[in-house]
């Protein structure tokens, strides 16, 4: 950790989150994880629990909550999140952030949230659902606002999003600066960092998601992964055995391959399916071993944190400990600001 004269930490700060929705898949693996993983050494880092979030849409669904909770911790603590060199927190432990979320709310807009594209994507699907407008809270449309006030609460620089959550670091900047202008030059406009991964796609080849029973997930065994992977889509011209194949036009297997293949056996998939010297049943299997091999570090590492919750829950505890204090800080600053009475 590099340090000024005054001993003061110089590290630029990230800022992000996810929202508890239970083990995560290869998605979140290769597209988020492993970014956090690699920014937890050059930036001081704050990594959220989500579980307000969860609650804008999931409010009368709680039962899984706790469990969906504990296991995203336990997949971030898998894949290499280290609670020494980044907070881990859970965001319902951080009351300033509420707090913060408060006074952000006063200085925004209406008109600000409601042009948030997700939350149109959001309002459009219940309706499509069927489901009553009335079934969209309040709490629903101030997302932006608290994702906002999670980003704030630690004067981040940056927040590592995927292309979906870009618009709303981008309110979060309109936020800091009209609350600088309104009370003075004090937030940092944060800027998203975006995930440069491309999306991988579920086995069936639609978007990968647990709703849609289409996706891996680290913390599955290895014959679930085999099961998985033998329903996977491939080239749909190649019905029989000895139909040549075109990996290009295979659907996921092929894509799969790139990420856990070497480029021997990259290429040698690619011949092989080409001349059909391999089945895609076959080619499967070997992918299937792949992954399961890859992924074996991790899921060993999982089970034994499973087997030691005492500690993973002294992770969260402590992290959110740090993030408090820190927070703490901020908002103290920030309702010196605005000129509360103090
Ligand atoms: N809104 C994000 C999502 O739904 C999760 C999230 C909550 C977040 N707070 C955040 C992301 C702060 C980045 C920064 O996926
Ligand atoms: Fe896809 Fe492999 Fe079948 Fe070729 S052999 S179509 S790469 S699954």
């Amino acid at each position: 950790m590099s340090e000024n004269m005054t001993g003061e930490n110089k590290r630029q700060r990230i800022m992000s989150g996810m929202r508890p929705t239970g083990k995560l898949h290869l998605g979140h693996y290769f597209g988020v994880l492993k970014n956090w993983v690699k920014l937890q050494d050059e930036y001081e880092c704050y990594f959220s629990i989500a579980d307000w979030h969860a609650l804008t849409t999931k409010y009368n669904q709680t039962q899984d909550m706790k469990q969906n909770v504990l296991d995203v911790l336990l997949d971030w603590l898998c894949v290499g999140i280290d609670p020494n060199k980044a907070v881990v927190y859970l965001q319902s432990d951080v009351a300033q952030t509420a707090q913060l979320h408060i006074y952000l709310s006063m200085i925004t807009p209406q008109n600000w949230v409601e042009r948030d594209p997700t939350l149109k994507d959001l309002a459009k699907i219940m309706k499509d659902k069927n489901e009553n407008m009335s079934d969209l809270s309040y709490g629903l449309f101030g997302y932006p606002v608290l994702m906002s006030a999670d980003i704030l609460s630690f004067n981040a620089d940056f927040v590592p999003v995927g292309i979906d959550q870009v618009a709303h670091v981008e309110l979060t900047r309109d936020i800091a600066r009209r609350f600088n202008n309104i009370y003075g030059e004090y937030f940092i406009e944060p800027k998203p960092k975006l995930t440069q991964t491309p999306l991988l796609k579920g086995l069936d080849g639609n978007k990968m998601g647990k709703s849609f029973n289409n996706d891996i997930k680290i913390s599955d065994d290895e014959k679930t992964t085999e099961n998985k992977v033998k329903m996977a889509l491939t080239d749909k011209n190649r019905l029989r055995r000895d139909d040549k194949g075109n990996p290009d036009n295979c659907g996921v297997v092929y894509d799969y391959w790139k990420l856990f293949g070497s480029q021997n056996e990259i290429d040698e998939i690619c011949d092989g399916c080409k001349n059909a010297t391999i089945g895609c049943a076959q080619c499967k299997m070997k992918l299937a071993k792949k992954i399961n091999e890859s992924l074996a570090p991790q899921r060993q590492k999982r089970l034994e944190l499973q087997n030691d919750l005492g500690y993973v829950y002294d992770v969260l505890k402590k992290g959110s400990k740090q993030a408090q204090q820190k927070s703490q800080e901020v908002l103290d600053g920030a309702v010196k600001m605005i000129k509360m009475y103090k």
